[in-house]
């Protein structure tokens, strides 16, 4: 895994939903490529331990990361100003495995929505469904229909867009798509390894994990799969957060 320590001069950290943040730093295009699926580990003044942020685009020489205050290191976060420096290390873990040519169908759910962003920029025309809590917590839409996706938003409460899950979109939609990637809450991620299942797709599944180091040194992360018929534990931040969701033991 080749990663950097950087000091990333911070260029905006604006609220863009309730309580969720749209920070973009200085990315030199000499830096290391970054791939859709990868996490950034910012360190937070005055914690010891960094917090594990997905890439939600890298493009133009910026990094993006979009974030939501859960607790303090993200509170932190969120005060951070324009015109500072971030200790970022960056970029971490494996991404998502897409080629061009194929009819992807990109999933997220709540916070699992932004690497979804820089993942759909890496697909010909895909079909991005997302799904939030209710209209407070919409992001990225015009973003995903800039980048040429098709958009289908779901609300559990039918605030903004239909309302229901990802997984009654999936269902109606599954005939035309190739392959399945998706990033939101575990129950989310079990329901569409499922359904991908029974019809028989690909199905790649960012997982979450607390984390520490963040490079595969200690064990916090450590989730169950399943490989050629025996069960290991393998890193969500070394060896994922994306995996096959065939290998993934819920
Ligand atoms: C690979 C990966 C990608 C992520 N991408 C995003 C993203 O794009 N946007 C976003 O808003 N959130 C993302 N998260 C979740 C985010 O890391 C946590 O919400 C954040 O660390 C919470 O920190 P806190 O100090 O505010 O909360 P606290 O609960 O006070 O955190 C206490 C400790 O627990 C850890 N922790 C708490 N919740 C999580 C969690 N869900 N995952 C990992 N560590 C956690 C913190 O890092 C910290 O060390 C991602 C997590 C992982 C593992
Ligand atoms: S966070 Fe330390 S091994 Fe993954």
């Amino acid at each position: 895994m080749k990663y950097d320590v950087r000091q990333l001069r911070l260029i905006s950290n604006d609220r863009i939903a309730d309580g969720i943040f749209d920070m973009r730093l200085e990315y030199g295009q000499d830096d290391l490529p970054v791939s859709c699926g990868q996490f950034a580990h910012v360190y937070v003044p005055g914690k010891t331990l960094r917090r594990p942020i997905s890439v939600c685009d890298c493009s133009n020489g910026e990094l993006r990361l979009v974030y939501q205050v859960k607790g303090e290191g993200t509170r932190i976060m969120s005060r951070m100003q324009p015109g500072g420096l971030a200790d970022v290390l960056v970029p971490l873990g494996n991404g998502f495995d897409v080629q061009k040519g194929k009819k992807y169908c990109l999933i997220g759910g709540g916070i699992g929505v932004p690497p979804m962003l820089f993942t759909a920029k890496q697909c010909d025309s895909p079909l991005v469904i997302t799904g939030f809590r209710d209209s407070s917590l919409v992001i990225l839409q015009d973003d995903f229909k800039s980048a040429g996706a098709e958009t289908a938003l779901v609300t559990d409460n039918g605030t903004a867009g239909k309302k229901g899950f990802v997984t009654d979109v999936l269902r109606e939609r599954i005939g035309e798509i190739d392959e399945v990637c998706a990033c939101g809450p575990t129950p989310m991620l079990k329901a569409v390894a499922d359904i991908c299942r029974e019809y028989g797709k690909p199905c790649q599944i960012s997982l979450e994990e607390r984390m520490a180091c963040g490079i595969g040194a200690c064990l916090v992360c450590a989730v169950k799969v399943r490989k050629n018929g025996e069960e290991l534990m393998q890193h969500v931040c070394k060896n994922g957060p994306v995996f096959n969701a065939e290998e993934v033991v819920f």
